[in-house]
């Protein structure tokens, strides 16, 4: 166990070990934190910034993204002060006018006081994504196959593939589809097809050769055996199969 470290939340006294962020600590004692970008399986990448949180060390305070601020011995934190609240309260209208429609962004919106948008900057066009880089990260860091980047500047910022093609690298395992929190990325299947639709890729699909069911794209399969050291044929029947 790490050395523990005596922290103040919300004006209670609690304890975290080294290395743990604000976020983490908080989460463990039941203390309620806003994210959209966070993932405890996944590295933190403080893109949507509505963790944010006041801390105050040698009397001054400082507004932080709690998911990636690590706590520090004495550290003071207030999760929902004027300027947090005021702070996420602009970050959620941002979010609302980008994301109309979206039900995770409204819900958010609704628990956190907005309604609806008090402006609407120009030159955002209405968008399901709200950049959080969930998809790309849990892409390269749980399946290990970096298909898909986080890309462009300003305005033009977009999930794609490498020069906006077809995702080569891509299995067709459908784990972005499963973490993106704005459900903005499309999975069909077909038949024996699986189709990952924003990164124009499509995959064969094995057939259990005991039920007959359609249960992964063999790509992703290969993919797993070979990481795996797995035998050849490994995975000609499903998991409910073997
Ligand atoms: S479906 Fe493709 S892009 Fe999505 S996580 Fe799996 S490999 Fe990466
Ligand atoms: S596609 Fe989804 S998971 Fe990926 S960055 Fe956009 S909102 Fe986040
Ligand atoms: S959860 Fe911390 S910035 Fe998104």
């Amino acid at each position: 166990m790490n050395k523990l470290v005596n922290l103040t939340i919300d004006g209670r006294k609690l304890q975290g070990e080294e290395g743990q962020t604000v976020l983490e600590v908080a989460r463990d004692n039941g203390i309620d934190i806003p994210t959209l970008c966070y993932h405890e399986e996944i590295e933190p990448y403080g893109a949507c910034r509505l963790c944010l949180v006041e801390v105050t060390k040698n009397n001054r305070s400082r507004l932080v993204t709690s998911c990636l601020y690590p706590i520090e011995e004495g550290l003071v934190v207030k999760t929902a002060t004027e300027r947090v609240i005021s702070n996420r309260k602009m970050l959620m209208e941002l979010l609302l006018a980008r994301c109309q429609g979206v039900k995770v962004i409204e819900d958010m919106a609704r628990k956190l006081g907005v309604d609806k948008p008090s402006f609407k900057p120009e030159y955002w066009e209405k968008n399901e994504c709200i950049l959080c880089g969930l998809c790309t990260r849990a892409c390269a860091e749980v399946v290990g196959t970096s298909a898909i980047s986080l890309v462009n500047r300003g305005v033009n910022r977009e999930v794609a593939a490498p020069f906006l093609e077809t995702a080569e690298d891509c299995i067709g395992c459908g784990s972005c589809v499963y973490i993106c929190p704005t459900k903005c990325i499309k999975m069909e299947e077909n038949g024996d097809t699986r189709t990952i639709v924003n990164w124009k890729a499509t995959f064969k699909m094995q057939k259990c050769q005991k039920c007959g069911k359609n249960f992964a794209p063999v790509k992703q399969l290969e993919y797993f055996r070979k990481k795996l050291n797995l035998p050849e044929g490994f995975f000609d029947v499903c998991p409910d199969c073997r």
